[in-house]
């Protein structure tokens, strides 16, 4: 298995979001949230397999895909899935946008907390919904829910509540406490809980496992739609393979319903890689972690050595949430790309003067990208 991660492929060679931006100017890509690796070689040689095989008609879930998927959710997870609670999905933000249209009416709230992946503050207008929200809070160097904040700004009209667990951006990986507290809330006020585990798989943390809110209790998941995918984990987003898991029957129905005519099937190949991915990509994954603890360490001592920045430790994701706001940049973003480095701009997450740094790369393009930022922030005028 190639468990290399200092090699750099040349993401140049083929059409892609990430380097695709800056094709032709000197900027290395820290944006987008997909990493610089090559995929998984079980998940590889599946691919090669299925394409040999030459015929790509329409294709359902089949009985070792599924197995796949809830043994592995249940060997990293801890939480047994039954196969029936399974609606596939030819993406996530899909399943964000499904859950405001299968939950309350028109004009219903939606809440969610900020900063947050830009998809969750679009998903309830798309859909006739209102968003409700409020801000996270870093308090001694930890993201935290306003808890008093979040109880005022759910309103009567308010029907769900979008979890990001763990949260892109702001990298925490919630602890059973802080789940329990969110089930209970959602029970007081009546609410579904719609939850985005993508970044499941990326706990960096060794003692903080990930607990699906769902896993909770029965009751907890009987309101929950929990969204997740191998495309963060194992680096496959564009094969657009990803999952609902709905317990509730009704529940279950009121979100097939609100995809009927407009979602289609899932692609034959993510399917084929998920399944290669959940059943042998653990060794991978495993290294992978190892790598991004790394990475980790490195943006944390680079960015503490940086006047006017400051960031907290992401107990998971590949992704710092970086505050520039004491470095007094006009346009932090706009700042560090003129300097070399493609950064997403935390405006579009709902908290401008922040950052958001992807070190899912080689440690090499990493270490040069943050000595781009250092020297721009110590040379600038
Ligand atoms: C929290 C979160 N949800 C969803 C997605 C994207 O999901 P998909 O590409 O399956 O729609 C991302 C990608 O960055 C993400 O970070």
């Amino acid at each position: 298995m190639d468990l290399n991660f200092d090699r750099q492929p040349d993401r140049r060679d083929v059409p892609g979001e990430k380097w695709g931006r800056y094709a032709d100017r000197d900027i290395l890509p820290l944006w987008v949230a997909d990493m610089d690796f090559t995929a998984p070689s079980p998940v590889l040689e599946a691919l090669r397999n299925r394409i040999d095989h030459g015929v790509f008609g329409y294709t359902d879930a089949w009985p070792s895909l599924i197995s796949a998927v809830t043994d592995g959710i249940e060997r990293d997870h801890g939480w047994r899935v039954e196969s029936d609670w399974l609606v596939w999905l030819p993406g996530v933000v899909t399943g964000l946008n499904l859950a405001c249209r299968a939950v309350g009416g028109p004009g219903d709230g939606v809440f969610t907390a900020t900063p947050i992946y830009p998809p969750f503050l679009f998903a309830p207008d798309n859909n006739e919904r209102r968003l409700v929200s409020c801000a996270l809070e870093e308090r001694a160097g930890r993201w935290h829910w306003n808890r008093e904040a979040t109880a005022a700004a759910i309103d009567e009209r308010t029907r769900l509540f979008m979890l990001c667990n763990p949260h892109n951006p702001v990298g925490r990986a919630f602890d059973r406490e802080e789940l329990s507290w969110i089930a209970a809330l959602a029970e007081e006020r009546d609410l579904v809980i719609c939850s985005d585990e993508i970044h499941c798989g990326l706990v960096l943390d060794a003692d903080r496992p990930h607990i699906p809110i769902a896993a909770l209790d029965e009751r907890t998941a009987r309101r929950t739609i929990t969204l997740m995918a191998p495309s963060k984990t194992w680096n496959i987003p564009s094969l657009y393979c990803a999952f609902a898991i709905i317990p509730d029957p009704a529940l279950r129905s009121r979100f097939r319903r609100a995809m009927r005519g407009i979602v289609p099937h899932v692609n034959v190949l993510g399917m084929v890689a998920a399944e290669a991915a959940y059943r042998d990509g653990g060794p991978w994954r495993e290294a992978l972690l190892d790598y991004l603890r790394g990475n980790r360490t490195r943006v944390l001592e680079a960015i503490a050595a940086m006047p006017g920045l400051r960031t907290t430790s992401p107990e998971a994701t590949y992704l710092a949430w970086i505050d520039c706001r004491e470095a007094a940049l006009d346009d932090p973003a706009a700042f560090f790309e003129a300097a070399g480095v493609g950064l997403s701009d935390g405006k579009g997450f709902g908290l401008a003067g922040f950052v958001r740094l992807n070190f899912g790369c080689p440690r090499s393009t990493l270490d040069e990208a943050l000595a781009r930022m250092s020297r721009a922030l110590a040379t600038r005028g």
